[in-house]
């Protein structure tokens, strides 16, 4: 059974924006080991792979049904791409199992989550 579904599609410029403005952008979206994975990749990898986890946190919010805000925020979920390149996600907010695809443009990020019932 699907307890929720959420897509979101998030401009890829934005976010390189908001990361060369605001110092603490990166800290806010990524979680430390979201952090620590996306270090290793060089500038353009980097931005599209902080993109991909705002949009994924953007999905997980609708699929939980609040949005981000008081009970989703940004440090709520990881998602680390496992040794293949596939995204995983881990979460406390949900004991069921969360399904996530990515996929990119050149402008823009597109994330689907599901979570299981
Ligand atoms: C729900 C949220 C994720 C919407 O994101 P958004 O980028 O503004 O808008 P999107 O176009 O991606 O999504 C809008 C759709 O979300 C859906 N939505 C709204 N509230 C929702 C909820 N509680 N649960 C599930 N879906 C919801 C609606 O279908 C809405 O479409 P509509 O406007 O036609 O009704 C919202 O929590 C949000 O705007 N978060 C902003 C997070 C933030 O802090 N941004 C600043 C960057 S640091």
């Amino acid at each position: 059974m699907i307890k929720g579904i959420g897509v979101d599609i998030t401009e890829i410029a934005r976010v390189k924006e908001m990361m060369e403005n605001h110092d603490q952008f990166i800290d806010r979206i990524l979680t430390p080991a979201e952090k620590k994975q996306c270090e290793a990749f060089a500038d353009k990898r980097k931005v599209e792979y902080l993109a991909a986890r705002f949009s994924a946190k953007e999905s997980f919010s609708k699929a939980y049904g609040t949005g981000i805000g008081k009970e989703v925020s940004f440090q709520d979920l990881s998602v680390i791409d496992n040794e293949l390149g596939k995204p995983i996600v881990t979460t406390d907010k949900v004991t069921s199992p969360v399904h996530i695809s990515i996929s990119h443009t050149e402008d823009l990020v597109f994330t689907q989550i599901i979570i299981e019932e």
